[in-house]
């Protein structure tokens, strides 16, 4: 089989959330199971010179793209990396900027550029892929501009997958401004498909009505997106769609997170060793934090970008009553000023205690995952969540509200059945948060051996693309049919 993979980013080359982490792990994934697998994305400026420079020319021609038929330069410059081939698309005036989003009025034009340039190199590489997967709006224009611009030519005879991986973000604007960058027919601009209502059109509507399949990244969120609460407006077009409609859980790359082997951390360890060395991991940690080194202490890491979907103000509000003299917590994340200077301030009240990292950093992400021992994501949304997987595989519990991947992923632990991977709340509800975290300390505290059991067996979960990357496959084959 030969899989197009169409998004906005990917590990290592660019990475701002999850989706970066699937576009490298899937492909990986697909490669070992009889897959041919070219990943295609924008070329940055904010790419890495290591990277950039290993990138070999393929090719280049002029496209036309706006709807008055002005023309562009597409380059292809490509590289490959354990068996799967990445193609950056090269063109100065839509990517030397922004890294890689800038704000939706410049990135409308460059998405809707990228969509069409994705399948114009397809057809100049002469591969014509089985299938095309797409994500999030970013992608989401390549199945219009397939069945239309594209139908009579080699690329038009694919497949395509469109997976939402947020459904917060559409790319909405004006009608006009999309006509324009798409120079997509106008008979599409209607309801059905891109009008989203009187004045402004919908990217990410567009796709999921012409795509053959559409995915999102678990089973709940599957359902959650059909609701007005979790639609984000598309709720009823999503029930409509719904028999094309599929939730496929994310895994994560056990390699690139494999603590036994992770180069990053003061000691590696395994299941074995886990509870004796992820002390060690603790110290290192506070060290580089500044905060008091003391391995009886529990430590709570959160990591994530500061936004609302990830359930900040539930933290912000029971902040005080998690720092009780045996407790320390290590935030790791950028955005929102309003939560940025929130953390800022407690790091200031809770000096030795509390530490607030404001900054995107993969080192101290290594660190925070091995030398925490529980680990926050109580977030209003989280259509699948890779960092309590992250966290399970480093035997630190998450403690999660039950929405979307979280609850799919992590079982509540029960003490009676020498069961569950952490603790959970469902209601949005700081008290039942504080509950959780409340719960969790109990255990640590009172009841260790209880709680290294589960180190281990969270150690010991399957987080791995294994069983979803078969399911993917499946899915392919269907559509293929
Ligand atoms: P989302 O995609 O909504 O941001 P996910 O849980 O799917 O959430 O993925 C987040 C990814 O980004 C994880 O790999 C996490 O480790 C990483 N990440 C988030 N914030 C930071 C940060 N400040 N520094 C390093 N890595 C981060
Ligand atoms: C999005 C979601 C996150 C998911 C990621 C990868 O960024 O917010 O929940 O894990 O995509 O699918």
């Amino acid at each position: 089989r030969r899989i197009a993979f169409v998004g906005s980013e990917c590990y290592p080359f660019v990475k701002t959330g999850g989706l970066g982490d699937v576009m490298y792990a899937l492909p990986r994934a697909l490669v070992t199971r009889d897959c041919e697998v070219r990943v295609i994305l924008p070329l940055y400026a904010c790419i890495p010179a290591k990277y950039k420079e290993k990138l070999e020319y393929k090719g280049s021609f002029m496209m036309d793209q706006t709807s008055d038929g002005r023309n562009f330069y597409v380059g292809i410059m490509e590289l490959e990396m354990d068996g799967v081939i990445y193609d950056f698309i090269d063109n100065r005036e839509f990517f030397d900027w922004g890294n890689p989003y800038t704000g939706l009025w410049e990135d409308i034009p460059k998405y809707c550029f990228f969509a069409k340039a994705s399948l114009a190199i397809l057809n100049y590489l002469d591969w014509a892929p089985d299938v095309i997967h797409c994500h999030d709006w970013q992608g989401s224009l390549v199945p219009l501009y397939k069945r239309t611009k594209f139908w009579n030519s080699p690329v038009g005879k694919a497949k395509t997958v469109l997976t939402i991986h947020n459904l917060r973000f559409q790319g909405i604007c004006s009608i006009e401004h999309l006509k324009y960058w798409s120079g997509l027919r106008d008979d599409l601009f209607d309801y059905p498909v891109l009008k989203h209502n009187e004045d402004e059109a919908n990217m990410f509507k567009g796709g999921l009505a012409f795509a053959d399949r559409i995915t999102t990244v678990s089973e709940t969120y599957a359902q959650e997106i059909q609701t007005p609460a979790f639609g984000e407006g598309l709720d009823a077009h999503l029930r409509y769609h719904s028999p094309r409609l599929k939730g496929i859980v994310n895994g994560i790359d056990v390699e690139q997170w494999d603590p036994a082997k992770d180069a990053l951390l003061a000691t590696p360890y395994d299941v074995e060793n886990a509870v004796e060395r992820k002390k060690e991991n603790k110290r290192a940690l506070q060290e580089k934090l500044g905060l008091t080194q003391d391995d009886r202490k529990m430590v709570i890491g959160l990591i994530s970008r500061l936004t609302d979907q990830k359930g900040l103000d539930l933290v912000d509000a029971i902040f005080p009553q998690l720092i009780d003299g045996n407790t320390q917590v290590a935030v790791l994340g950028t955005g929102d000023p309003r939560y940025e200077s929130a953390f800022r301030w407690f790091e200031g009240q809770y000096k030795g205690d509390v530490c607030a990292y404001i900054s995107y950093n993969e080192v101290l992400a290594h660190a925070i995952y091995a030398g925490a021992d529980a680990f926050l994501v109580p977030s209003l949304f989280e259509p699948c969540g890779l960092t309590q997987l992250i966290a399970m595989r480093y035997g630190t519990a998450p403690i999660v509200r039950e929405t979307g991947g979280l609850k799919d992923t992590v079982q509540p632990f029960r003490g009676d059945l020498k069961e569950g991977n952490g603790f959970t709340f469902d209601r949005y509800d700081a008290n039942l948060l504080l509950e959780a975290v409340n719960q969790a300390k109990t255990v640590f505290f009172t009841d260790r051996g209880a709680w290294d059991e589960m180190v281990r067996r969270n150690m010991r979960k399957d987080v791995s693309w294994e069983q979803s990357a078969e399911k993917y496959l499946s899915l392919y084959d269907e559509v293929i049919k």
